[in-house]
């Protein structure tokens, strides 16, 4: 079982980068991992519907102020790569979200995202407990700042209904692997860690907790 998403990420990224790639980050949020990457992104631009956090992001070159559930202020193909890191499971709308993904893609595009499996177990039961104890939970274990929680809707958050809205969107999957990730929430409590990693190996590939996937654009006339 692959314990780290960004492994996983690093591996589709690697593949979908070309030397002078154009990429949008939707829902960049106050930071973001293609940081690492600009040897191959020659713009970055980055989508928030939170502009206090989008305009605090140091590494995107330039930040737009936009609700990825409407329509997006890009022209058709304006980019090679959009990236999605934990943004899916917060829209109200994913498969407009997705839509628009596919609309400002080039052909030959790639789409990456990362997002919480609604199928595991863990997450389902984080669901069960009250508002402030979950808080408590992402700030102690995972520390998750209270300012960079935000309301999820999960509408596309299992492998099939992720499956099924890519699809209708026009998006083929190259790629999607399902990886352990539910012991960031123990990483800063002794041994919580250890356990949660064992207790993640033990599930079926569907049901852990974190969705990393990359997808290439169909033509419209086969969507
Ligand atoms: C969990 S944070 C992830 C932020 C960033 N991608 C990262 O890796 O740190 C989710 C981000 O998605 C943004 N977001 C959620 N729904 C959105 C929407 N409908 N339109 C634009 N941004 C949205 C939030 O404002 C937030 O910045």
């Amino acid at each position: 079982m692959e314990t780290d998403h960004t492994v996983v990420e690093r591996r589709l990224l690697d593949r979908a980068l070309r030397p002078d790639t154009v990429a949008l980050d939707a829902g960049c949020g106050r930071r973001t991992r293609l940081r690492d990457y600009r040897d191959r992104i020659v713009r970055l631009v980055g989508v928030d519907a939170d502009d206090d956090a989008g305009r605090a992001n140091p590494h995107v070159d330039e930040f737009v102020h936009a609700d990825l559930d409407e329509a997006l202020p890009f022209g058709d193909a304006s980019f090679d790569l959009v990236y999605a890191n934990f943004v899916v499971e917060h829209l109200a709308r994913p498969q407009q979200a997705f839509a628009e993904w596919h609309r400002v893609l080039e052909p030959d595009g790639t789409l990456v995202l990362l997002t919480s499996n609604r199928a595991s177990p863990f997450l389902r039961g984080g669901d069960l407990l009250p508002h402030r104890l979950r808080l408590l939970i992402k700030r102690r274990g995972a520390g998750v700042e209270e300012r960079d929680v935000y309301p999820t809707h999960y509408l596309a958050n299992t492998p099939s209904r992720l499956a099924e809205a890519t699809a209708a969107a026009g998006f083929e999957p190259v790629a999607v692997e399902l990886v352990g990730t539910a012991h960031r929430y123990g990483a800063r409590i002794p041994g919580a860690a250890a356990v949660l990693r064992t207790v993640e190996r033990m599930l079926p590939a569907a049901r852990r907790s974190t969705i990393v996937a990359a997808y290439r654009p169909l033509p419209v006339r086969n969507v």
